[in-house]
């Protein structure tokens, strides 16, 4: 079962930071997932929300703030104090970092203003079309990405209330699903083995959702704490 490191290594450094992408490759995650949105200059940047103020000492939105004035917020004290300087990531640093590892990295699409093009064409400038997935919960994103047919893998995020099963995910020409943990049964992962669609249901940082999971066969589990999954899967 693959490891992904929930926006990096989150519970043991701030989300969706160069830390807690190197702490996710520490502890032998096999993938990251990070969240992406478009800066005001154009930049694709890796944060979760689409302002500022949960994460960093700012405020505002991120569609509305230049990438030179968010490399200048500190996206570390709000985790802790050791983290201090922390900055919000580009993708392109991220991508560089991944590339220098064994790892793959999931980009999960938040904002609505990004271009498919133009992410594309990040990842190809950085050699990661193998190794790179891209999911969101607005589908039309990966069925634009699916049209232009670029080896990028895609694959739709559901919640708990609207689920996409894996005959739907098999006949819409989907190679994988991002669950959400509760709509799960080992009936549905049944189905998505038979059919070759991986399932990588998110958030898991429960020992026992890591075990039965395991258990079941799940290809990956998106969690929170590389270190700790690995350590429950290795008791197995
Ligand atoms: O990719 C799974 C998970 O990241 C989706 O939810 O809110 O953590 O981005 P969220
Ligand atoms: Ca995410």
């Amino acid at each position: 079962m693959e490891i992904f490191a929930h926006r990096g290594a989150s519970a043991h450094a701030p989300e969706n930071t160069m830390a807690a992408f190197v702490a996710a490759y520490d502890q032998r995650a096999d993938a990251i997932e990070l969240d992406v949105h478009v800066a005001a200059d154009g930049t694709i940047v890796v944060i979760h929300d689409d302002t500022v103020q949960r994460t960093t000492q700012g405020t505002g939105a991120v569609a509305q703030l230049t990438y030179d004035q968010l490399r200048r917020l500190d996206a570390g004290s709000t985790f802790g104090a050791s983290f201090r300087g922390e900055r919000i990531p580009t993708l392109a640093e991220v991508l560089d970092f991944v590339r220098s590892t064994s790892m793959r990295v999931n980009i999960e699409v938040k904002g609505a203003n990004l271009s498919e093009e133009r992410l594309l064409q990040l990842i190809r400038d950085h050699d990661m079309i193998e190794r790179t997935i891209v999911s969101s919960f607005s589908w039309n994103v990966l069925r634009k990405m699916q049209a232009v047919d670029s080896g990028v893998q895609v694959a739709p995020l559901c919640t708990e209330f609207h689920v996409l099963t894996p005959d739907e995910a098999y006949a819409r020409g989907f190679q994988a699903i991002h669950p959400h943990l509760r709509s799960l049964s080992p009936m549905y992962i049944r189905r998505a083995i038979d059919l070759g669609v991986s399932l990588r249901p998110y958030t898991v940082n429960r020992t026992e959702d890591v075990s039965a999971l395991f258990r079941l066969g799940t290809h990956a589990i998106i969690t929170d704490d590389p270190l700790r999954a690995r350590r429950i899967v290795q008791q197995m």
